[in-house]
């Protein structure tokens, strides 16, 4: 059935084919289909003082404005990450700015953040029907300059904090110009230390301390890890989310797309961010939880991120591979991954 959607979809221009792709998921979710469509794989699991109904969650980027989180929740995801989201809507960059490299099992995007602005975003969340955890992915507007980042970031804190279940700090994204800037050890320790310092008002005025973690990308220097696995654990901080999209092209310059500017996601990005995910774990304390995301397109791939330390796992570029399938044969592969070593 999805084999057969599919061939539909990526005969049109994969950024109108998200569209076709969600408001179709949204039609199926008022008659009952995505239950059906879906899995429903039992694995629970409690981290981030979070409950999870299985370990494998659907990345940031597919819902950016919190517009679909119960149709896609419905399919069996354990938890859904909507964003990134910015203080102010923004139109992204000029299109066509997503491709696909089907041979590769990859795409890439220069979105840059387009999105409809925090306020929007809240107000889908707050009227959510999904159980799961939610996580709500934050960034700064492309024209905020890295030195105020800062107060974009604690903007969109100070919004989503009474309707995230976490909070995710990507600094990773490569279409926003200079975002990655925000992984050296000043720029980081300004930022996460801001965020810890508003997060303690917050948890007081709210009675409730919501969980934030970090989105890294996969392309670090090999000195960078341990910096911020310490920095991470250092201001306190929850998760670090390994990784988002590579700007890396070795895999794939010799294919249709394959020269685009932006981030690479799918297979190709697998290796790099199982590298930085294996490190991340070496470094960090075992109390912070590690989200493995990058180039899961089987059970067998999900399996290997559990085995390298994550203790949950994302994906979106599978989902447009191989579609619902793809979450319960990833869960279940998660779950007896962490069977077979406790
Ligand atoms: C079209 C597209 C848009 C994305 N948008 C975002 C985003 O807004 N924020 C974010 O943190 N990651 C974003 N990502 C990155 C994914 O969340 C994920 O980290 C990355 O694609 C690697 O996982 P994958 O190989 O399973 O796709 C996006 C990825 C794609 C393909």
């Amino acid at each position: 059935m999805f084999g057969l959607l599919q061939k539909g979809l990526f005969r049109l221009e994969p950024e109108r084919a998200h569209e076709v792709a969600l408001e179709g998921l949204r039609l199926g979710y008022a008659f009952g289909a995505t239950r059906i469509a879906g899995s429903c794989v039992s694995d629970p699991v409690s981290l981030m003082g979070l409950d999870f109904g299985n370990r494998v969650g659907l990345a940031a980027g597919m819902d950016k404005n919190g517009d679909y989180i119960d149709a896609l929740g419905d399919l069996g995801f354990g938890f859904i990450e909507v964003g990134t989201v910015t203080p102010r809507p923004q139109p992204g960059n000029p299109q066509p700015r997503v491709f696909r490299l089907p041979q590769a099992q990859a795409l890439i995007n220069r979105l840059g953040f387009n999105n409809k602005g925090v306020a929007h975003l809240v107000e889908r969340a707050r009227k959510r029907r999904f159980k799961g955890p939610l996580g709500i992915n934050i960034g700064k507007n492309f024209d905020t300059p890295n030195e105020r980042a800062s107060e974009d970031y604690l903007t969109c804190l100070d919004a989503v904090y009474e309707v995230a279940d976490y909070v995710t700090v990507n600094i990773s994204s490569p279409n926003t110009q200079g975002l990655r800037d925000l992984h050296g050890e000043q720029e980081l320790d300004t930022l996460l230390g801001a965020l810890a310092e508003r997060r303690q008002q917050l948890a007081d005025q709210h009675g409730r301390c919501v969980p934030i973690a970090l989105k890294v990308a996969p392309d670090l220097e090999s000195q960078a890890i341990p910096m911020i696995a310490e920095a991470v654990a250092r201001h306190a901080m929850d998760a670090v989310i390994a990784t988002n999209t590579t700007i890396a092209r070795d895999a794939v310059q010799h294919l249709p797309h394959g020269k685009e500017a932006g981030g690479l996601s799918g297979a190709p990005v697998r290796s790099a961010s199982n590298t930085v995910l294996a490190r991340l774990r070496k470094e960090l304390p075992s109390q912070i939880a590690l989200v493995g995301v990058g180039g899961i397109l089987s059970g067998d791939d999900a399996a290997e991120k559990a085995a390298l330390g994550a203790d949950l796992v994302q994906f979106y570029t599978g989902f447009v591979y191989r579609g619902p399938d793809l979450i319960g044969e990833a869960a279940r592969a998660v779950r007896d991954q962490s069977a077979s070593v406790t």
